[in-house]
């Protein structure tokens, strides 16, 4: 091959990993921008970063990135079907592509956790002894050997650390009833009294 021939075929290579790179600059461009724009609309009900103002609305930041991906995998399926989910989650779910959860997942679990709130000391006291002992007489396990000592989850287990007490306290509603399938909690909770749900989430919120 002459030398001419393999300048040309070098450069016209050169000039084509440059396209190919620069195209991949542009597509990653383009899903930072749509992640941003995605995350914006979140903000509008979780709050910025995820810490959300309303505790209709559960917080979000340093959220698990496992049980995260799950809840939207969960939602865009429509297996997690109680009302609220149904009502707020399925249509903004439907709307992510499945390149897309993993990154939103990320982000989420790498914001600062959600501050404490103080509540009730009888209530936080009864709460913590059942978080960490469970409630042997009624055969429940403590709460604290799946999601942690500090509640701050592992893959599955999600944070419940700094989470919003009434939003608790209606997971643990709607989980007992199988209005949210989540078999291994509903068989953990299913004699819990609402008073005992009541503390429980009360102390997770104060922490
Ligand atoms: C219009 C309000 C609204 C918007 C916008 C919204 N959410 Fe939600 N989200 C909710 C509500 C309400 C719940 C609680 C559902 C329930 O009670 O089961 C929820 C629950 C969740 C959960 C489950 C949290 C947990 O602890 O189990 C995740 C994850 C979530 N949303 C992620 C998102 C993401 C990501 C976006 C943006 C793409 C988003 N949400 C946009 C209202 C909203
Ligand atoms: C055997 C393990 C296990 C034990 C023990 C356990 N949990 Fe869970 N819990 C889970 C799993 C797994 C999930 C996630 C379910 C899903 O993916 O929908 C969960 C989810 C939850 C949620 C929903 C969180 C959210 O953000 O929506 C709450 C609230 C909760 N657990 C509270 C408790 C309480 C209170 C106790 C003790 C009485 C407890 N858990 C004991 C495994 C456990």
């Amino acid at each position: 091959m002459k030398l001419r021939h393999v300048l040309t075929l070098t450069l016209g290579a050169c000039v084509g990993l440059g396209a190919i790179s620069q195209a991949q600059d542009l597509a990653s461009k383009q899903d930072q921008a749509e992640l941003k724009t995605t995350l914006n609309n979140c903000a509008v009900c979780h709050g910025l970063h995820g810490h959300s103002g309303s505790p209709t609305f559960p917080n979000l930041a340093a959220q698990q990135p496992v049980y995260l991906e799950n809840q939207l995998k969960a939602f865009k399926n429509e297996t997690r079907g109680d009302p609220d989910a149904q009502a707020y989650m399925w249509g903004m779910a439907s709307q992510l592509s499945d390149a897309m959860i993993p990154q939103i997942a990320e982000y989420f679990s790498k914001q600062p956790p959600p501050p404490a709130v103080t509540g009730d000391a009888a209530l936080i006291a009864k709460g913590r002894k059942i978080f960490t002992e469970g409630l042997p007489s009624q055969g429940v396990p403590p709460c604290a050997s799946c999601h942690g000592p500090q509640a701050a989850g592992r893959d599955m287990f999600p944070r419940l650390a700094g989470q919003h007490a009434p939003y608790l306290l209606k997971q643990l509603l709607v989980i007992q009833s199988v209005l949210r399938t989540a078999p291994v909690m509903h068989g953990v909770i299913k004699d819990l009294t609402r008073d005992q749900m009541q503390a429980v989430a009360t102390y997770l919120a104060s922490i």
